[in-house]
């Protein structure tokens, strides 16, 4: 029975991870969009446009969903009199480059 159960469970999370990847199977990683720029200064305020390209394309299972989206980027703190971080992120340290980041909070 708990043998079962854990079969269960395993197969749930296969079946998860198989979904989550078939909507990035076949695209490319996404890169910021050429002559595109950051539209702010910090706070991960601002928004760019990135681009991913189809690189084997199954119209069955590959390449679902879109091929542009708009990004945070620049995600340095503000300085005051602004709020150090836009909403839906948080401040964080960035460790390896020691310094505060702007950082996306899981929803
Ligand atoms: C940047 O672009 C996004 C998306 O178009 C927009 O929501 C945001 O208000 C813009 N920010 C500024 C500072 O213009």
């Amino acid at each position: 029975m708990k043998f079962l159960l854990s079969l269960v469970v395993v197969s749930a999370f296969a079946v998860l991870f198989a979904v989550v990847d078939s909507q990035e199977a076949g695209w490319s990683a996404w890169t910021d969009k050429p002559g595109a720029s950051c539209n702010d200064t910090c706070g991960a305020c601002g928004r760019i446009e990135q681009i991913r390209t189809c690189e084997d394309p199954d119209p069955a299972t590959n390449c679902q969903g879109e091929s542009e989206q708009l990004a945070r980027c620049n995600f340095d703190i503000c300085l005051f009199p602004r709020h150090p971080c836009c909403e839906g992120t948080k401040k964080a340290i960035d460790l390896e480059n020691k310094l505060f980041v702007c950082q996306e909070t899981e929803e």
